[in-house]
């Protein structure tokens, strides 16, 4: 069995999944789309890719089985839907729907769960922390039961918007394009929260049902303001959750801190907990700790992907297969549409919260799959 695929959107992002999917060995098509005509015909060009198309609505009149969106986050909850109503499945870069009105993000989510209960098409989200090592080492002790009951977490997402690696400044220009502008400047932390709850709500297994936050305003700012598209003055944005199985997890999203940037978490448990910081990893007990070794943590990949798994951790090998399978075995992906969510809605109303000064809120959740997915 095998899927024929087009990836849309060209950017920074989308070209480093163009070469994963060409050498998976169940996509026997590949096209590429980008409203950038120069950015397709470059990519085009550089991986011997005949089959193009200028916008996402003509790719979706193709008879295409699946295409991945990595295009600007506003785009993706939309454009997700409009790709499983052409009967198409599909795979989403993150978040899986964006923008400054929290309220609106949510009846995004529930239209996205509509949509993939009704369409029966497959919907990814192509979350990265899920294939990090750290993760995937600690969701198996967890299996294990090596932690005992999890009791508390930390999980975070720094990117200072001054990063010499990645400068927001310059990331948030390129992505509005044309049109960019002094109002659009800043962004809202909490509504980029995957990097940071998937980690928590994948390993414990456990979603976020009410949620506390604060948000610090920088002296000086120059970028974060009340009065902007995003209506957001906070650089960064600190949450402390209550879970579903009890645990309490604290979720830093600071876009204003002198630090590399880091996706990381650490993870405590009554028998055992999970540390991670710039010096390295360690597992701890009551009797002491000891340096963990993720170099070996893997999971079963096709031989033409498992020699570069690509950036983010070595997640991107991973998340393709992971989609390109679904689609051929009509099953769920591990990050299907309800998990999703559970990545994003803790964020939106953390924000929510955030402006009111720290006032906790429900987190709505819209449950596990249902049976007959
Ligand atoms: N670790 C991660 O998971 C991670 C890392 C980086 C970026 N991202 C996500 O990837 C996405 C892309 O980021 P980027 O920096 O590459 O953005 P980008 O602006 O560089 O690229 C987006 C591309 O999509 C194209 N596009 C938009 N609408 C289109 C349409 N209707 N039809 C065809 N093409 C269209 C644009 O022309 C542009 O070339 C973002 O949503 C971001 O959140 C995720």
């Amino acid at each position: 069995m095998a899927i024929s695929l087009g990836l849309v959107g060209l950017g920074q992002f989308g070209g480093q999944f163009v070469s994963l999917f060409k050498n998976h060995p169940d996509v026997t098509r590949m096209a590429l789309c980008d409203v950038r005509r120069e950015r397709v015909a470059a990519v085009a060009r550089e991986h011997e890719i005949a089959e193009c198309y200028a916008s996402l609505d003509e790719m979706c009149r193709s008879d295409l089985d699946a295409i991945a969106i990595i295009t600007q986050p506003w785009l993706h909850a939309e454009q997700a839907m409009q790709v499983m109503e052409s009967g198409k499945h599909v795979y989403s870069a993150v978040p899986a729907a964006y923008g400054p009105d929290g309220d609106a993000l949510l009846e995004q989510c529930d239209r996205l769960v509509e949509t993939v209960r009704r369409t029966g098409q497959v919907y990814m989200l192509g979350e990265t922390t899920i294939y990090r090592r750290e993760t995937l080492f600690c969701r198996r002790r967890a299996a294990e039961g090596a932690f005992g009951p999890l009791t508390y977490g930390e999980c975070e997402y720094w990117h200072d918007t001054d990063s010499p690696t990645s400068n927001l400044r310059q990331v948030w220009r390129n992505r509005w394009g044309d049109d960019w502008g002094p109002d659009k400047r800043g962004s809202i932390p909490m509504h980029y929260p995957t990097h940071a709850t998937a980690s928590m709500v994948s390993i414990m297994g456990a979603h976020a049902e009410s949620v506390s936050a604060l948000g610090y305003h920088k002296p000086g700012e120059d970028w974060y303001f009340a009065d902007s598209y995003w209506g957001n003055p906070y650089g960064n944005e600190v949450a402390l959750y209550r879970m579903s199985n009890g645990a309490i997890v604290r979720h830093c999203e600071f876009r204003r801190i002198g630090h590399p940037e880091r996706e990381s978490f650490r993870l405590f448990g009554t028998e055992a907990s999970f540390l991670s910081d710039v010096s390295g990893a360690r597992w701890t007990t009551r009797e002491g700790w000891e340096p963990v070794d993720l170099s070996g943590e893997r999971e079963p990949l096709p031989a033409s992907l498992a020699s570069d798994l690509g950036g983010h951790g070595g997640s991107h090998a991973y998340l393709v297969h992971e989609f390109v399978d679904a689609c051929n075995r009509q099953r769920l992906p591990r990050i299907h549409v309800w998990e999703a969510v559970r990545y994003l809605a803790p964020g939106i109303v953390a924000h929510q919260s955030a402006l009111r000064d720290g006032e906790r809120l429900p987190v709505p959740d819209w449950g596990d799959p249902p049976e007959d997915v």
